[in-house]
């Protein structure tokens, strides 16, 4: 029995901006994925990461993790096994190629976004406590601040019309790691891959097969690093925690 984490970092991450693929660009000096391998690998839960590279660009991201691993001082060699496998078009095929890479011996996963760098132990710890416990799928999720309002998207520029609003202290807004059974997860993608689209996390996926997913407390340093802002954020984030 063991649990690996997967970690899809194949995202050109165009709402940051130009540049290199987002995983890749770096916070106070070093690339967010070296973060997000440094968050999993400090759980003791994860046995072996999976990290999902940009489709041409594996052997750079593993050039890359050893140079960040071995470099780096004060025992922050990562005690787990690391992989590096090859991405996809969408951030479901990079999860799914990820899935495919694991040795038998696994069966629970956390998936983690490369674009969380920031998760604290503690909530990956939570997520897979709750799948060891047997929960099916388990998503860290926090309350949303904002009223949150559906509209009738429009591409032409033009005022949408709302269409509802959800009673804000029934929504959560979902982070990473979403915590599975292995079996649950591969069914889903297996499931979606037939079926489509639509569906932006793992959970979603599980979800349209019937399966409960379950929410254990998010974090607020879990946010994802999506725009310029979010960059900004992050490094502030890190130079509180080295102060
Ligand atoms: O685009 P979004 O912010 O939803 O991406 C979330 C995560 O999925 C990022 O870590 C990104 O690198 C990853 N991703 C991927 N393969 C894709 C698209 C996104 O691994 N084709």
């Amino acid at each position: 029995h063991r649990t690996a984490a997967i970690i899809p970092a194949a995202g050109r991450g165009l709402r940051l901006g130009p540049g290199a693929p987002k995983a890749l660009r770096t916070l106070s000096g070093t690339p967010m994925l070296v973060h997000a391998v440094r968050a999993m690998d400090r759980a003791r839960a994860v046995s072996l990461i999976v990290v999902v590279a940009p489709p041409d660009g594996a052997d750079e991201v593993r050039h890359l993790l050893d140079e960040h691993t071995s470099l780096a001082p004060g025992g922050e060699l990562p005690a787990t096994d690391v992989l590096v496998v090859p991405g996809g078009e969408t951030r479901q095929d990079s999860v799914r190629l990820g899935l495919a890479a694991l040795p038998d011996d696994v069966d629970a996963v956390l998936v983690h976004d490369a674009a969380r760098p920031l998760v604290p132990v503690d909530t990956v710890d939570a997520v897979a406590a709750a799948v060891r416990e047997g929960a099916p799928a388990v998503v860290p999720a926090l309350p949303v601040p904002d009223t949150v309002k559906e509209v009738e998207p429009r591409t032409d520029g033009g005022p949408e019309p709302v269409t509802g609003t959800p009673e804000r202290s029934r929504l959560r807004a979902v982070q990473t790691p979403q915590g599975f059974a292995l079996k649950v997860l591969a069914a889903a993608h297996e499931q979606v891959a037939r079926e489509g689209d639509g569906v932006t996390d793992d959970a979603g996926m599980v979800e349209r097969l019937g399966i409960e997913v379950v929410v254990v407390p998010g974090h607020e340093e879990a946010f994802k690093v999506t725009r310029p802002l979010d960059l900004v954020l992050a490094e502030a984030v890190i130079a509180r925690r080295r102060a």
